[in-house]
């Protein structure tokens, strides 16, 4: 199902080049902050750490917490260096404290223990990581709505779904094959038809947030959510619908995931600027320019992957747009300061529609943009660990 991306002598020493540099600057930031779960950096660009008490960010179960840990199992796959094992071990073992937190957890569980415990178990067997990830699935599938076909995602509405959602199925996809349970992928697939029917837009484009009926499941109404407005078009909502339906399709073979990937895929290109550096959000007024470097480097996962499943006739489409926006971030957005644990910088939390940029967190380093960039990259170089 997957083709080899048989990329040019001058591309692929680019990669390598931008893997030597995310490699040197990690091997040290990996020492630095083994012990913090960090999601992005302090004024003085240190790691902020999650689980630091008394802190204003202190918060055990963001959503954003599995990635530092996920982050180095990825690295610890592709380069064996034994300091990358154990700060995801390290940072396994924290995050037990968050998963018995019950009442705190919502439909994030993929992002939080799949990258993390999800790894660890596909990479070195550990059966403790395996149960945390089963644990995990199944307090994911308990948040099926029967009625409505969809997974709730935060805890205050009840009625609402998010696109981001399609990236924590892939732990419901897992558990299906892991015990041979059938149950876990037909909610991920329920989950994602209704994805296609309420988020995905005739143009490709995406909404964010969708209110159902809770007896029928029906479409109540949307939310711009994170982006400029209802309507509008939140470049990250955006990238995780392209890269989550791709990852729907890689795991079950149903050719609408595959569509409704190009679909959003070929709209994202469209909307990318000359200077292939992705917007916050694709409809909002051209000025301010506001950019979100996790959006691009998100999509180029999934560009890269379309790339991968589809014929090198039109799979060059993709990997070139994904190729345009990595090497555009690489030299706009990298930080390669090694005194420094800010990586790719530029993201934004979301559009400022009350134009404070500080509060809406815009323009900041943010861990999942080191995450996607770095798997991006890494698909590049022809990485077999597949995270999702
Ligand atoms: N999943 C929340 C976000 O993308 O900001």
């Amino acid at each position: 199902m997957s083709n080899s991306l048989n990329l040019t002598p001058e591309l692929r020493a680019w990669a390598e080049e931008m893997f030597g540099k995310i490699d040197a600057k990690m091997s040290k930031m990996t020492i630095r902050s083994r012990n913090k779960i960090p999601d992005g950096v302090d004024e003085n660009g240190v790691h902020k750490d999650r689980f630091e008490e008394g802190k204003k960010w202190f918060n055990k179960n963001w959503w954003c917490n599995g990635f530092w840990g996920g982050l180095n199992y990825m690295l610890w796959a592709y380069t064996k260096n034994e300091e990358y094992l154990k700060t995801g071990k390290r940072s396994e073992e924290l995050m037990d404290e968050a998963l018995m937190n019950y009442d705190k957890l919502d439909h994030d569980l993929g992002f939080l223990w799949h990258l993390l415990s999800g790894a660890s178990y596909k990479l070195t067997g550990d059966k403790a990581s395996r149960c945390r990830n089963f644990f995990a699935a199944n307090v994911l599938a308990s948040r099926y709505v029967l009625n409505g076909g969809f997974i709730r995602a935060w805890n205050r509405e009840p009625d609402w779904s998010i696109i981001d959602c399609l990236m924590n199925l892939p732990l419901l996809y897992w558990a299906a094959d892991e015990i041979g349970d059938v149950r876990y992928k037909r909610i991920a697939m329920a989950h994602a038809d209704m994805s296609i029917m309420d988020h995905l837009r005739e143009d490709g484009s995406i909404a964010h947030i969708c209110e159902h009926n809770r007896e029928t499941g029906e479409l109540v109404k949307t939310y711009g959510g994170q982006g400029y407005c209802e309507g509008s078009s939140w470049s990250r909502g955006q990238a995780w619908g392209l890269y989550g339906f791709t990852i729907s399709y890689i795991h079950t073979g149903e050719k609408r995931y595959l569509d409704a990937a190009k679909r959003v895929a070929n709209y994202f290109i469209a909307n990318c600027s000359d200077d292939w550096l992705p917007r916050i959000d694709f409809r909002a007024p051209a000025e301010p320019v506001l950019y979100d470097s996790t959006a691009g480097a998100i999509a180029a996962c999934g560009l890269i992957e379309l790339a991968k499943i589809l014929p090198e006739t039109e799979g060059r489409y993709y990997l070139d747009a994904a190729v345009n926006m990595l090497r555009a971030m690489g030299e706009k957005f990298m930080n390669w300061d090694d005194n420094s644990d800010c990586m790719l910088d530029y993201g934004s939390v979301r559009y400022p529609c009350d134009g404070d940029l500080k509060k809406a967190g815009v323009h900041i380093s943010i861990i999942y943009g080191d995450y996607f960039y770095t798997e991006a990259i890494l698909k590049l170089l022809g990485a077999e660990f597949f995270p999702w």
